[in-house]
């Protein structure tokens, strides 16, 4: 692929692969700077469902603008390979860093959460779940700045054939509505991003298992370990705060972004809610 013309987009090094398809660092040849590219192939000419969604969600990351949000700059076609040009995440993903960093402080917590949940506040403000939360789609950029990324998912809310279309989302991080097939609210995302906070404080997802199916059993059935016995130094009320967004019934949730932003910012003392972190700091 290296190499490859794609529009104006020269392709270069492949960053990581997704259940749409994968993606590349690539330059632009119109402006010489880089950008982050997803490319999708189609089995035919025609366009299967799968194709359509992805263009419909990437048509949709250019037309929301947030600047906790990952912008798609262009979407394009050439053949059967479809693209979308998207800002380049120069420090890579939250999942990339946590397989180095293993867990990070509260304090570093709290200033990715801070930008995540404003994200994640406004889309829901717009009916749409994401439905994807997890460390590869939260992306990391230079001044400690984190988008959430990933439009792949994002639905309008009440999009009957959903189901059918998607590619479920990830085991390790969905909700227990979302393994049974039910309707979605903010409080889906609310079990994810519970499950990503969990990974970043701990180092570890609350579930484990040898295949996907025994980790979506264990979120329908099985209890968390709590979080202030995952790891130590966790204040008692964040501990709370968290096991909170892991219940398996949504109504015992958060039930939006802010009410759950309120608890968690109230939860950490406030002299560690400023980030100073030595990142080169291996805590594995
Ligand atoms: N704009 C970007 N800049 C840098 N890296 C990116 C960008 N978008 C995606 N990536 C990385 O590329 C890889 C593939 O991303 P992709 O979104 O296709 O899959 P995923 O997030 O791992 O899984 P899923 O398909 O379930 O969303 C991931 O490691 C992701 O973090
Ligand atoms: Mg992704």
């Amino acid at each position: 692929m290296k190499g490859t013309k794609l529009g104006r987009y020269v392709v270069d090094e492949f960053i990581g692969k997704g259940s749409m398809g994968a993606v590349y660092r690539a330059k632009d040849t119109s402006s010489g700077k880089d950008v982050a590219l997803k490319v999708v192939e189609s089995p035919g000419w025609k366009k299967n469902r799968r194709i359509e969604y992805f263009l419909r969600s990437a048509k949709l990351s250019l037309s929301i603008s947030h600047p906790h949000l990952v912008k798609g700059l262009e979407v394009g076609r050439k053949w059967k390979t479809y693209y979308l040009a998207m800002e380049l995440a120069t420090q890579g993903s939250l999942h990339t860093y946590l397989m180095y960093r293993l867990k990070l402080s509260v304090e570093e917590v709290y200033s990715l959460v801070r930008q995540i949940v404003r994200a994640l506040d406004f889309i829901h403000r717009k009916g749409v779940i994401h439905r994807d939360i997890k460390p590869s789609n939260i992306l990391l950029f230079e001044n400690d700045i984190a988008k959430l990324s990933d439009f792949d998912l994002f639905h309008p809310s009440g999009h009957k054939d959903f189901h059918k279309v998607l590619p479920k989302g990830t085991p390790h991080y969905m909700a227990p509505e979302q393994i049974k097939g039910e309707p979605l609210t903010p409080a889906s995302d609310i079990y994810s991003l519970g499950v990503t906070i969990y990974q970043m404080l701990t180092g570890v997802t609350p579930y484990k298992g040898n295949s996907a199916e025994e980790i979506l059993i264990k979120h329908l059935n099985f209890k968390p370990l709590p979080v202030h016995e995952a790891t130590d130094n966790i204040p008692a009320e964040l501990g709370k705060c968290i096991m909170k967004c892991l219940e398996k019934e949504p109504f015992r949730r958060y039930p939006d972004v802010w009410s759950f932003w309120e608890d968690f910012h109230e939860s950490i003392p406030r002299e560690r809610r400023a980030l100073n972190v030595n990142k080169n700091e291996s805590r594995a």
